[in-house]
């Protein structure tokens, strides 16, 4: 089978597809014939070696999507040819899904339900899940809540967006111009440009005085922002940031308020089958559409994981091996 692989840790350029043998499932993983992997930040962090490094030769991909090709001697409840859908491989546990097979543990796939489309559930994985983990699990989301998620166009931001809106809380978000539509339509009741001076006045107008939730990735820029803009009692889940030292200015405002933070790993989530059924439920009713803005060939992963970092797109990049 054709597999992408690094040889060595480094940019884009390491990447290169493979002739390789395809794998046998041990007792407790599938096989699946992988129809989308998605294209998370998170990659090209395993590939350049920023996060734990990864046993190299390695194939990237930490999402998937596809059909069960084989069962391991040990699996009850999947069968040859089921769709399925899952995340948390391409981490230096197991080979990842940027491949035209990859074999999976259990404890991270579940079925795919009637309705759902395979290339946005193979790119539903991290952002959903994440966006899941932040919401429903740590912000203990509730109806009617004022709910800020910045970035709402990105992989993670756009899933929030309706995940947020399919518990009705009342979504805040943020996006460069062109999103905003797109944006409305998945549910948020306001959406302000990220790049605005007057973001936390808009934000404190939008949310009657302050936010009950925000969900932050980029946690160097908007630490204080979120203790400004917060609700007595608020929680705020951090999921990212771009320099790893983000810090206050003036803990006051989340002092007197009462803050509560919470920064996160998607790869802690103890039950992924958990959020992934949920986010499955969603899909196939409607409540949450993985909008797939571009897709790459195997032999294209190298300028998919450049895209990721540097284009501006709605939504999610996959590559469909
Ligand atoms: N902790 C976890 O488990 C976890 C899981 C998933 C992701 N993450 C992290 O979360 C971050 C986002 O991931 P992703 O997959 O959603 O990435 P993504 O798809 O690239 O989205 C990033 C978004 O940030 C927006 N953005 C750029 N500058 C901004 C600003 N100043 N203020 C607000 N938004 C801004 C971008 O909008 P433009 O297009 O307008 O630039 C884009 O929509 C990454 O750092 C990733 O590593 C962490």
């Amino acid at each position: 089978m054709r597999a992408v692989r690094l040889h060595e840790h480094g940019d884009a350029d390491v990447l290169q597809v493979d002739e390789v043998d395809r794998p046998d499932p041990d007792e407790d993983q599938l096989l699946v014939e992988i129809a989308a992997a998605g294209i998370n930040p998170v990659d090209t962090y395993f590939r350049d070696g920023s996060y734990t490094p990864v046993d190299v030769p390695f194939t990237p991909g930490v999402d998937f999507a596809g059909t069960v090709a084989e069962t391991g001697d040990g699996v009850d409840g999947f069968d040859e040819g089921d769709r399925v859908f899952g995340t948390g491989i391409g981490n230096g546990g197991f080979q990842g899904s940027y491949a035209e097979y990859a074999t999976v543990p259990t404890d991270r796939v579940v079925h795919l339900p009637d309705g759902a489309d395979l290339t946005e559930a193979g790119a539903a994985g991290v952002a959903a899940v994440t966006a899941w983990r932040a919401l429903i699990d740590h912000a203990d989301l509730e109806p009617a809540e004022y709910c800020l998620i910045h970035g709402g166009s990105g992989g993670v931001g756009h899933a929030a967006v309706q995940i947020a809106a399919a518990v009705s809380a009342r979504v805040i978000t943020t996006a460069s111009e062109g999103y905003h539509d797109a944006l409305a339509d998945y549910g948020a009741e306001t959406v302000l440009d990220y790049g605005r001076d007057d973001l936390a006045d808009a934000v404190l107008e939008a949310s009657d005085g302050g936010v009950d939730a925000v969900l932050d990735h980029r946690l160097d820029d908007y630490l204080q922002f979120d203790a400004e803009v917060a609700a007595t009692g608020a929680r705020v889940v951090g999921i990212g940031e771009n320099s790893p030292d983000p810090g206050f200015t003036n803990d006051g405002p989340a002092r007197s308020k009462d803050v509560t933070y919470q920064f996160m790993s998607m790869f802690n989530t103890p039950d992924l089958r958990v959020p992934l059924r949920g986010v499955g439920h969603l899909m196939s009713t409607g409540g949450l559409s993985i909008d797939v803005a571009r897709t790459y060939d195997l032999e294209e992963a190298a300028d998919a994981q450049r895209a990721v970092m540097e284009d501006s797109f709605l939504g999610k990049l996959v590559v469909e091996p």
